[in-house]
């Protein structure tokens, strides 16, 4: 019997990008579990995005209908606006709906910044940061007609806290944050919530960087974090999550109450001088919009908006 707190799917659509294996794979049960219809997204190629094949996304799909489920594979790149596009015309054309996008499809290109080559930029963007305007603007434009939807997007602590040898990883990661912030205003008003995952799990991508960790991370542990953004139950939207081995925490970007120096210029001296105040994080405010932030300024300038 259900409770009035269950969070399921029923009658609803989800597109997973990168649902052949690892993370993605996790997602694609659980929210099928939950009711959900299910598009299973995987290129299928190797961890550094060469090759393709469908038997990823194909093996998710029988594990999804052989436990009862719905799910359809789709074997399209993220990486091109006509794969994006692709992607969601089969989640409509076998759904009729799109509910909740979670773009999970990554691949890494590891190296020192002098040796990336621009091929391990260009590669690591499209399938991180330019594949979620591919697939993303066609499944926003579905939201929208709904007036519905839930966006959740991969970031990685890579990006939000930084990593050596992850410079094109790393950057494309935290775009991510950008493009969150600004269709979460775009798609208030449509009632679409975007949200962004920075996960920890044990898959081929990370099987030889976590160390002792390894055992405690199953893809699993992520899971009901993205199933939670992803319902209607979630009105959050803008914000970043942590999740790996059951733990879960908001990861934030804060505005210090900072130094102001009314009048003229400062010089930069002013600045050494001061650094320490204009550092100091006590008091910090988290701005929901780049509006927040200048009501935060004209507070600190003694002039509310709309005041004398
Ligand atoms: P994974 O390599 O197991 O899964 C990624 C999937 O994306 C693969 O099945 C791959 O075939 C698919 N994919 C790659 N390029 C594609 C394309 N152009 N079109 C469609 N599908 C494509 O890796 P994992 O660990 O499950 O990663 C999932 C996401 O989580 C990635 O975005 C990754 O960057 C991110 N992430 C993972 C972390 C971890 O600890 N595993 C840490 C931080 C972020």
């Amino acid at each position: 019997m259900n409770h009035q707190s269950d969070i399921r799917f029923d009658g609803q659509a989800v597109i997973i990008t990168g649902a052949g294996a690892g993370l993605g794979r996790a997602y694609a049960l659980l929210f099928a579990e939950r009711g959900a219809k299910v598009l299973v997204n995987d290129l299928g190629g190797d961890v550094h995005g060469l090759g393709d094949g469908h038997g990823p996304a194909d093996q998710v799909v029988r594990e999804i209908v052989a436990a009862g489920g719905t799910a359809v594979a789709n074997y399209d790149s993220v990486a091109t606006p006509q794969g994006g596009k692709a992607i969601v015309a089969a989640a409509l054309q076998h759904f009729g709906r799109v509910d909740v996008l979670v773009h999970n499809a990554g691949i890494l290109r590891d190296k020192s910044f002098p040796k990336l080559a621009p091929a391990d930029i260009r590669d690591v963007m499209d399938v991180h940061l330019n594949a979620a305007f591919w697939v993303g603007q066609p499944a926003f434009e579905a939201m929208k007609e709904q007036e519905y939807g839930r966006i959740v997007f991969t970031s990685s602590s890579s990006g939000l806290f930084g990593n050596f040898g992850q410079a094109n990883y790393g950057a494309a990661k935290t775009g991510l944050i950008g493009l969150m912030r600004v269709l979460s205003i775009e798609g208030a008003r449509y009632g679409i919530r975007v949200n962004c995952v920075a996960p920890a799990a044990r898959t081929r991508m990370t099987e030889e960087l976590l160390g002792p960790l390894t055992e405690r991370l199953d893809p699993g542990h992520v899971a009901p974090l993205v199933a939670y953004l992803g319902s209607s139950q979630c009105d959050l939207t803008s914000e970043i999550y942590s999740a790996g081995g059951g733990r879960f925490a908001r990861v934030f970007l804060g505005l210090a109450p900072g130094w102001y120096s009314p009048g003229d210029p400062v010089a930069p001296e002013a600045i050494a001088q001061h650094i320490s105040t204009i550092r100091n994080t006590d008091g910090f405010k988290i701005p929901q919009t780049g509006m927040d932030e200048i009501e935060i300024v004209l507070e600190a300038f003694g002039m509310k908006p709309g005041g004398n």
